[in-house]
């Protein structure tokens, strides 16, 4: 397929490079709302440039990747599907749950797929723990917590605005991996808890070029709370950027036959702890598995993997074969939904018991990895 990019910020290196990973698509095009973003990449990837109109009007692209800040997602998606295009969109989805709905109203209408990242749950982490969970390793899920703590981040972005925003903050920027996550691990989510809270209402800049800036905080940057899954598991969780230094893990599960500490979902690959019962902690490691492999240097020279690009891969593939994605806009729409969910229910200091239901996607083997693999 023949993909166009709209949004060439920050993330969008990652995609143009993902098509050197998979080989069902070409990225050939970009666009963003500022000329100048879309021609250094249009430069530094040797692909055409154009603006957002023009890129959306262009037969010879089947499918748009969106890259935008959140706030224009459902913009872009929805135009790209009313331009007869397919669309794969970094998270969040939308800003709200009605976003989705209508996203996917029109999807279903023009028989085009949306997917969603994140797409990191498909990785050697999160394939390998679903593994161990549905063999029975650790029996049932009945309880478990996952927590999110840092001090935001304006310390590192360059435009560090959209993140404290309604649609961002630690749910909606990366609870989103932990919570997609979980459904893939013990499947959707019943009803939702929650309490929040804002630590200041001014952050100060502390990246270049903007530094000693201030931005103004504009949605929760605490949030507490209880997720109550469908197969009766509690997951506790903390999301804050209010935090300077903690010592909680990432994911915890706690079956009926043992504990499991799944790592950080933000990652494809990272060492799973495993117990039985009281027995000590075993050590999973991942890293020689398909999508665990470590492929690139982060910014502190450590080797690691990162298949991003493996959920459009599959979606592409599953239009092909006309079967359901598995970073589907079903998930993204559950996700979306619970995410809602959080801060409605610590708004209206309620229980919120979510509306959408879906199963959990399917396992991702080795043999479909390797088909879609270059
Ligand atoms: N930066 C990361 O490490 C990272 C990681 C995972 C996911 N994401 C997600 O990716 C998305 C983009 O993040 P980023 O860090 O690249 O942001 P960014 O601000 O660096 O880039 C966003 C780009 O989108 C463009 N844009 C904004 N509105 C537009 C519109 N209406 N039409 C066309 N272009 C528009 C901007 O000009 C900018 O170039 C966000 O949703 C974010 O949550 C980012």
């Amino acid at each position: 397929m023949n993909i166009g990019i709209i949004g060439c910020g920050n993330i969008s290196e990652t995609y143009f490079e993902c098509q050197n990973l998979f080989n069902n698509f070409n990225v050939v095009a970009c666009a963003d709302i500022n000329i100048e973003a879309a021609k250094n990449s249009g430069e530094k990837y040797n692909v055409k440039t154009f603006s957002v109109d023009d890129i959306l009007a262009n037969d010879d692209i089947d499918l748009i990747i969106n890259l935008t800040i959140p706030t224009a997602h459902k913009e872009i998606i929805i135009k790209s599907l009313n331009a007869g295009k397919h669309c794969f969109s970094e998270k969040p989805l939308a800003m709200n749950f009605n976003e989705g709905l209508e996203i996917s109203d029109l999807a279903s209408s023009k028989n085009l797929y949306v997917g969603c990242a994140p797409d990191t749950f498909l990785g050697a982490a999160g394939q390998k723990a679903r593994s161990l969970i549905e063999n029975n390793k650790i029996g049932n899920v009945v309880l478990g917590t996952f927590n999110i703590m840092s001090h935001g981040m304006e310390h590192w972005h360059p435009n560090p605005d959209f993140f404290f925003k309604p649609g961002a903050g630690p749910v909606f920027d990366l609870g989103v991996y932990y919570i997609t996550q979980l459904v893939n691990l013990i499947g959707p989510i019943k009803s939702i808890t929650s309490l929040s809270g804002t630590a200041t209402s001014e952050r100060v800049i502390t990246s270049e070029p903007r530094k000693g800036e201030k931005i103004k905080v504009e949605t929760p940057t605490t949030l507490m709370g209880t997720l109550e899954f469908h197969n009766n598991a509690k997951i506790q969780f903390f999301c804050s950027w209010d935090v300077w230094k903690h010592k909680h893990t990432t994911i915890e599960l706690y079956g009926l036959e043992g504990s499991m500490i799944v790592p950080d979902p933000n990652f494809f690959s990272g060492d799973i702890l495993m117990s039985n019962k009281e027995e000590d902690w075993q050590v999973i490691n991942n890293d020689k598995m398909l999508l665990g492999i470590p492929n690139k240097t982060d910014n502190n020279g450590v080797k690691i993997a990162n298949y991003r690009g493996i959920g459009l891969s599959d979606m592409i593939d599953a239009i092909s074969n006309q079967r359901q994605a598995r970073c589907s806009l079903d998930l993204a729409v559950h996700v979306l939904e619970a995410m809602e969910g959080i801060i409605k229910s610590s708004n209206q200091r309620a229980i919120y018991n979510m509306n959408t239901k879906l199963k959990q996607p399917d396992f991702l083997g080795d043999s479909e990895i390797i088909k879609l693999k270059k």
